[in-house]
């Protein structure tokens, strides 16, 4: 859906901010810190993420630090798919995660998208704690979806409003 994140967008809560391209090194540093190989995303993925037009990533900064952030891309007209959600180690469980996440549901919800969903490691239990109380349901078990062969749980979201 080209078009769908126009760059005119500046955000309504100040502490999320839109990332870009400068943010390159900074969101492969925190996925590379918060997944090991051969988990985490390679470099050109993440450049593709923060440069194509059906792709949004947002972030937590401290200084020019980035604490957290998530990408989202828009499949279709109604659907999106949670690429990444990765907070550094020393702020987890300060609730980052969530108000990322409750910040990409209402800023899909407001752009007209009915469902959210995503792939999580079966093992992951924060992830999958979190998405749950996020009112994610488990959908369907995808056997040896990651390279190191672990199986992942596919889950969504209906975006009605809350
Ligand atoms: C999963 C992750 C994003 C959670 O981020 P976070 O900012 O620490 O989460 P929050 O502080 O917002 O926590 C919200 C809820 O998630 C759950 N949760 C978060 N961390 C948890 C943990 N270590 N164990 C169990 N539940 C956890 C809890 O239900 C928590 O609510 P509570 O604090 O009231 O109990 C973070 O641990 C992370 O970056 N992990 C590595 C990357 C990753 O696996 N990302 C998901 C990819 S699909």
């Amino acid at each position: 859906m080209p078009g769908m994140f126009g760059e005119e967008w500046a955000g309504t809560r100040p502490e999320i901010i839109r990332l870009g391209l400068s943010d390159l090194n900074r969101c492969y540093s925190l996925d590379q810190a918060c997944f090991s190989q051969p988990l985490a995303f390679p470099k050109n993925f993440f450049l593709y993420l923060l440069v194509a037009p059906d792709c949004i990533s947002f972030g937590i900064k401290k200084g020019r630090r980035l604490q957290g952030f998530i990408t989202l891309q828009v499949k279709n007209r109604e659907q999106a798919q949670l690429i990444t959600l990765d907070i550094a180690l020393d702020q987890r469980r300060r609730g980052i995660g969530k108000k990322l996440l409750e910040f990409a549901h209402s800023y899909l919800r407001e752009r007209g998208l009915k469902e959210v969903f995503l792939e999580t490691a079966v093992n992951n239990k924060p992830a999958l704690s979190l998405y749950k109380k996020s009112g994610y349901q488990p959908l369907r078990t995808l056997k040896k979806y990651y390279p190191d062969g672990a199986d992942a749980v596919r889950m969504g979201k209906k975006l009605s409003a809350e």
